[in-house]
């Protein structure tokens, strides 16, 4: 699998997926501002793929901060760390990073140096825990999916999506690894086609048969019986089971209820967030109009016209099977199970 990002020597190298799949081009990030303008432009983009380059971009601010005395390089690592929080709203993963940086340099030691060694260490440590993480969760989802099963996934919650492997992808090749046949049917994804150029990329790429549908299409694929079962990534998910991810999610979800389909959420136990009791408390990222009144940079909707671009929504949980985690298989009720979960992590 393509790395999506990584460190080499002073830079981080994060492959620019907006050109994907037509090219493969690497940007070199040597500041945090480019790290941040690489969030924002979605060069880099799915929740923990944003956690770790945000690690990164800190590591990276940190090295620039020139102060000699710990207390004022902790000072202005704290203003950039706000800086960097604030790039993307909805992925949890992002706060939890910076959260994470935080924490390692309140119990660091009072050599600024030392601080930034660590610092670096942790976004690799980060990026490589990430990769397990994503394996692990991978063989609970596996087993969620029966041979000769076709999965139908929304916007990329592959490789690309994460420090690499996949959640809700993760599940798939973890399927194939056990041996099973399985294919995909990969929504577009409008605006930004993550879908389309991003899924079903790393699909052709390993192998595995692979679907490209339009997003209104889901209704129509699942009542003629051609999906087994759904399984999506997310942003952030509530205490309550509530889950925020790709914009129209929420649609495949209620699909999915109306035909009999299992509709199943692959994420970290990092992207729950305990500070949401439900999909209410999901800040919801809304994103430059042009995304959707133009295709390829040309104007499609007459000018007058303005549009309306929630990059995400919100699943009830009640539309949610199951929750594939790291740590096993959560299911309803949510609110005890997440808690438990979450409690233990
Ligand atoms: O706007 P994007 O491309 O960052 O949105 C990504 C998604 O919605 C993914 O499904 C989600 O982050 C999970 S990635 C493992």
């Amino acid at each position: 699998m393509i790395p999506t990002l990584y460190w080499e020597k002073d830079a981080v190298m994060i492959l620019d997926q907006r050109k994907l799949p037509g090219r493969t081009v690497f940007i070199p990030c040597r500041d945090m501002r480019r790290v941040i303008y690489c969030i924002q432009t979605l060069a880099t983009r799915g929740a923990p793929a944003i956690g770790v380059a945000a690690a990164m971009g800190l590591a990276l601010a940190a090295q620039a901060i020139r102060v000699k005395d710990p207390a004022r390089f902790r000072a202005r690592f704290r203003e950039r760390a706000e800086v960097m929080r604030a790039a993307r709203p909805t992925a949890v993963n992002l706060s939890w990073a910076v959260d994470r940086c935080l924490a390692l340099l309140d119990v660091g030691p009072d050599n600024v140096e030392t601080l930034k060694a660590m610092l670096r260490r942790e976004s690799q440590i980060m990026l490589d825990e990430d990769v397990a993480i994503n394996r692990a969760m991978g063989r609970f989802g596996a087993e969620l999916v029966p041979d000769g099963a076709t999965v139908l996934t929304h916007c990329n919650a592959g490789s690309l999506a994460t420090g690499g492997y996949g959640t809700a992808l993760g599940v798939v090749y973890a399927a194939r690894e056990a041996g099973k046949q399985v294919a995909v049917i990969a929504d577009e994804t409008r605006p930004l086609l993550q879908g389309a150029r991003l899924t079903a990329w790393e699909m052709v790429l390993e192998g595995i048969p692979v679907r490209v549908a339009v997003d209104g299409a889901v209704g129509a694929i699942m009542s003629k019986g051609l999906v087994d079962l759904a399984v999506v990534g997310a942003d952030r998910i509530a205490m309550n089971g509530d889950v925020a991810n790709k914009i129209g999610t929420f649609n495949v979800a209620l699909q999915a209820q109306r035909h009999g389909v299992p509709f199943y959420v692959a994420a970290p136990l990092s992207t729950i967030d305990p500070n949401a009791a439900s999909g209410a408390d999901i800040p919801i990222e809304e994103r430059d109009p042009r995304e959707v009144l133009e295709l390829a940079g040309k104007r499609i909707a007459p000018s007058g016209a303005q549009a309306l671009n929630f990059a995400f929504d919100v699943t009830p949980h009640d539309l949610v099977a199951a929750i594939i985690t790291e740590k096993g298989v959560l299911r309803p009720p949510f609110t005890q199970s997440l808690g438990k979960a979450k409690a233990a992590a």
